[in-house]
């Protein structure tokens, strides 16, 4: 099996931002403890990551076909992206949407998501452990 990890908005800045929130990881050593989990796991990632709302939905509209699954951190488009929760309707691949940080027990305009309705599970509040979740959701 194939998986999509996608990564939006600041992502790129994991490690770097706000690491009381996000951990002091950056995003391509996350990156690498998934590739090593999904080797353990005997499946195949991808990763993709940009600030760009339209790039992120061509992404989703890609995978159709391609990748069993997507785990998808849209970062702030999460609360606000009609696009890309367009897309994810569009497409059959499954989505789970992650968050590293507990997005509930933040900010109220962090606490609704467009994208979660459309999306196959959700999961937050694990840091980079998230993702892996994310990951074995698919392989359960
Ligand atoms: C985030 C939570 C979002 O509210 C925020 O805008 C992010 C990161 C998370 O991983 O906790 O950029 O998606």
């Amino acid at each position: 099996m194939k998986f999509l990890i996608l990564n939006g908005v600041n992502l790129n800045l994991t490690g770097r931002r706000e690491p009381d929130v996000y951990g002091a990881r950056t995003l391509e050593a996350i990156n690498r403890e998934i590739a090593a989990f999904a080797k353990s796991r005997g499946c195949e990632v991808a990763f993709y990551q940009s600030n760009i709302e339209g790039e992120l939905c061509a992404a989703i509209q890609s995978a159709e076909g391609i990748f069993d699954g997507i785990i998808l951190n849209a970062g702030a488009y999460t609360h606000y992206s009609i696009a890309l929760r367009d897309a994810i309707s569009a497409v059959t691949v499954p989505v789970v949407e992650v968050h590293m940080s507990n997005v509930q027990a933040r900010e109220e305009f962090r606490k609704n998501s467009v994208l979660t309705g459309v999306c196959r599970g959700e999961i937050l509040g694990f840091g980079k452990n998230s993702y892996i979740l994310a990951l074995e959701s698919f392989l359960l």
